[in-house]
């Protein structure tokens, strides 16, 4: 009995020197640029500044893209192992350091058209993510109406545990209009200033002032790239079917005000907060020569309205309600209070800056989201499809 009982206690002292977890610190142990991580649980989502990987658990690495791959070992794809607190390549038994596994450039993800509907039937999955091997890893889900060419909405965890240590990446990317019937090229043209001035022009007559080389409909993100941890998901977010034309003024005013309001509270509330970022209406802009209303699109076909307003969805479960912050994207009319088609609640719940009533970088205010979807959509409740675990409040 007692030899048996020593047994047991040397099999407990050497089990947990063996088990000692491997940790990712971030951004510290990440390799610049970083290659996709896949652990067993899915993309690696960091729960803190330190992440633990356990004892015998694998994790993936993998360098998204034609030819890209993980610079030292010439492999697009690796499987390292935790052992004793180290990470171990699982074909050549070599330790390996994290820090020194990058890959060529930043993973290149694809965007997935599924069959899948959402929104009661109103449109379908686009997920965005990384295939590695053969499994399909979702960043973030796109509810499509292919029919009318638009974004439901985007849907995206923000990493509240991770916010702080994420990775600050100012690398843009071209964006791709995987899933919309219009070609890159051609969706990228309806940007190009040249042709933003000729179709205001053909609304407004020659010398419209609304679109000059300050002034412009920019792509506006809907899920943004700055919500995201590593440079491989911030690059993730560049699809058309993600955005929607927005006067940079606004892009860059209080739209920005609002994302960046979005991050702090995920933040501080330090684990996911849930949003669905979307687009309201078509914008009318008023004729200064004759004050008629015309309706904007960035193309001759109407398809690609310039929405009237942006709206975000946030939703965690140590919020009161779900909230919603709804910008206009009207800079050049001068707007207040009127223009609110839901109580206004940014100051009961603490998100009121003072930046939001300012028309010129779009008026922004704050809505329980049960309040705002009967103003806005006309139905009883919410139909945005929630990943499980989330429920909405009332
Ligand atoms: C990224 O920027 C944030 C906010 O400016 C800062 O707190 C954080 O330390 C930066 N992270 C890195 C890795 O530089
Ligand atoms: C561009 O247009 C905006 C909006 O009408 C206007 O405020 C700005 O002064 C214009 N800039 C130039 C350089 O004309």
């Amino acid at each position: 009995m007692f030899k048996l009982w020593l047994k047991f206690q040397i099999f407990l002292a050497v089990g947990s020197v063996l088990a000692d977890p491997c940790t990712i610190s971030i951004p510290t142990d990440l390799p610049d640029p970083q290659p996709v991580f896949v652990t067993q649980q899915g993309l690696f989502r960091p729960i803190n500044q330190v992440t633990e990987v356990q004892e015998g658990e694998e994790l993936t690495l993998h360098c998204a893209g034609k030819g890209n791959v993980v610079v030292p070992l010439k492999q697009q794809t690796v499987t390292l192992v935790c052992r004793g607190g180290d990470f171990y390549n699982t074909e050549t038994d070599e330790q390996q350091t994290l820090k020194d596994l990058k890959c060529t450039r930043i993973p290149t993800s694809e965007l997935q058209v599924t069959e899948t509907t959402c929104a009661d039937g109103a449109g379908v999955f686009y997920e965005v993510g990384f295939l590695v091997n053969d499994n399909f890893h979702s960043v973030f889900t796109i509810c499509y109406d292919s029919a009318n060419e638009h974004t439901i909405y985007s849907r995206s965890l923000v990493n509240g545990a991770a916010q702080s240590f994420k990775i600050n990446d100012s690398t843009r990317r071209a964006f791709k209009a995987d899933g919309l019937r219009f070609s890159t090229t051609a969706t990228n043209n309806f940007y190009v200033n040249k042709n933003q001035k000729s179709r205001f022009a053909s609304y407004f007559g020659a010398k419209q002032a609304f679109v000059n080389r300050t002034s412009f409909l920019a792509r506006g993100h809907m899920a943004p790239d700055a919500d995201f941890v590593f440079s491989y998901e911030q690059l993730a977010t560049y699809y058309y079917a993600n955005c929607a034309p927005e006067w940079q003024v606004v892009n860059a005013g209080n739209w920005l005000r609002v994302e960046n309001a979005v991050r702090k509270l995920a933040s501080q509330l330090g684990s996911d907060v849930l949003t669905y970022t979307s687009t309201l209406g078509v914008l009318e802009l008023t004729n200064p020569t004759d004050n008629k209303e015309t309706q904007i699109y960035l193309d001759k076909t109407e398809l690609i309205p310039a929405p009237e307003w942006y709206y975000k969805i946030v939703m965690h479960p140590s919020l009161a309600a779900d909230v919603v912050f709804i910008t206009r994207n009207n800079p050049f009319e001068d707007v207040g209070k009127e223009v609110e088609f839901c109580t206004n609640v940014c100051d009961k719940y603490d998100l009121d800056l003072s930046y939001y009533e300012d028309s010129r970088h779009g008026y922004t205010f704050c809505c329980e989201l049960n309040d705002f979807w009967v103003a806005a959509m006309n139905t009883d409740s919410p139909n945005f499809d929630l990943p499980d675990g989330w429920s909405y409040k009332n």
